[in-house]
């Protein structure tokens, strides 16, 4: 707005080996070239940025080539030419899938090839609107020695990738691989290398994936993007809330809603849980989703503070939806589950809940906790349980009730599980 004339077009992009006064560069935000898909952008802070490097990590089979390559068929259609360079798979490969996903156009070029000088030399040539690697364990400098997908060759292959996309001021997203091991070369070697990290995540077996950003130089780090995989694709979920929600099974036992915040993002979520009898000889606690540790931390607590006998029961936790539940926002929703579970009477399935439990048993504040609660409402829920410290405040947001609670004993008594 304010940028004096003089900073315009015509300022080199690096002033090279040469310091210049702060007050001379130009505020003005670099131009991003807008991303058609909503769920991709919110993740990179915006638009994809000009020489800007994107790494693109995550398990085998997640669907990083199916997600790229959508993005490129978008792109394609409007933008100008999109390069996609496959060491892994033919070009008729790419071309199957690129049917599934819709109508691809000559601004799509594939090259499949291996050979990072090959793929460099397309970079710098031809002016691309976005290049993209897939994988960069799967390509590998001529001149190096070591295979694809050693340190050294994934290292110095991301570097000349770069590089080039630098030199041509072009988007470059390379594909990374990781393995559960994490043993071989992985992305974690590059992460420094490039300027925005995102890690698509879900689990195999279930259709959401979940794309976060984990170290972004453009934007901030707080976002994630929600998708489902079908037939033809990935699908942007708008509405993640009710996606997660929309299984469950009213008036079972074992089961409680938390609202987890994903970034700046409130996400209504089932935590299910089931206790049996253990063996004498071993007493299993199992977190799917949920922290192994923290699983232990809060059925030691139930057990000793609110006198819960699962010292002989073995305690599963689930979180539906393949989701991970990583804040202790959570714990009252996995407490009261377990709860629920051992005494197996359900929880009202209209009751959200919130508050981090501490070793008294403890229901202690939670950041964040309007947008939580705003989410819930929406969502029709009717009544949230709130730690106490919240409760306070009259403060009534949207339309649930809260219901404030101090411990995991109020807790229970309020749901009618004592
Ligand atoms: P893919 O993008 O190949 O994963 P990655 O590149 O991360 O290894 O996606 C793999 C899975 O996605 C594969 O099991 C097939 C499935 N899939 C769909 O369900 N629908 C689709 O439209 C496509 C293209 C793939
Ligand atoms: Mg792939």
């Amino acid at each position: 707005m304010t940028a004096p004339a003089e900073t315009g077009g015509e300022q080199p992009r690096r002033a090279r080996g040469r310091a210049v006064p702060l007050n001379a560069v130009s505020a003005e935000e670099e131009h991003r070239l807008p991303v058609p898909m909503a769920e991709l952008e919110r993740v990179l802070g915006g638009g994809l940025v000009p020489g800007g490097v994107v790494l693109l990590a995550g398990e085998p089979g997640i669907g990083k080539s199916t997600l790229v390559l959508q993005l490129a068929m978008f792109l394609a259609q409007g933008e100008g030419q999109v390069l996609y360079a496959s060491g892994e798979e033919s070009v008729r490969q790419v071309g199957l899938r690129a049917r599934r996903l819709g109508t691809a156009s000559e601004g799509l070029l594939v090259l499949s090839d291996p050979s990072v000088e090959t793929i460099v030399e397309e970079i710098e040539g031809a002016g691309y609107t976005l290049a993209i690697v897939d994988s960069i364990q799967a390509v590998r400098l001529e001149e190096k020695a070591g295979s694809a997908g050693s340190v050294v060759q994934v290292r110095d292959s991301a570097a000349a990738l770069s590089r080039a996309a630098k030199e041509a001021d072009t988007p470059l997203i390379l594909i990374g691989h990781v393995t559960k091991s994490g043993a071989i070369a992985g992305p974690r070697v590059l992460e420094h290398m490039v300027d925005t990290v995102l890690h698509m995540e879900g689990d195999r077996y279930h259709a959401h994936r979940i794309l976060r950003s984990v170290k972004n130089r453009f934007g901030s780090t707080n976002e994630v993007g929600v998708f489902e995989m079908t037939s033809e694709g990935l699908r942007e979920v708008v509405d993640p809330s009710e996606v997660f929600l929309a299984e469950r099974l009213l008036g079972a036992s074992g089961s409680a809603v938390a609202v987890t915040m994903e970034g700046t993002r409130p996400m209504l979520v089932e935590v299910q849980a089931l206790t049996s009898r253990s063996s004498p000889e071993r007493v299993r606690r199992t977190g799917n989703g949920f922290d192994f540790r923290r699983l232990l931390l809060l059925t030691a607590v139930l057990t000793k503070r609110v006198g819960l006998p699962l010292g002989q029961q073995d305690v599963f936790v689930n979180v539906v939806g393949g989701l991970s539940l990583n804040e202790p926002a959570a714990d009252l929703a996995v407490s009261m589950a377990i709860a629920s579970a051992a005494l197996d009477k359900p929880i009202s399935a209209d009751v959200a809940l919130l508050g981090e439990v501490g070793l008294s048993g403890e229901v202690r504040s939670v950041g964040q906790i309007e947008r939580r609660i705003q989410e819930a409402s929406r969502l029709g829920f009717q009544t949230c349980l709130v730690p106490r410290s919240y409760g306070r405040k009259p403060r009534p947001v949207g339309r649930a009730e809260l219901v404030p609670v101090r411990s995991l004993q109020e807790a229970m008594q309020v749901l009618g599980l004592r």
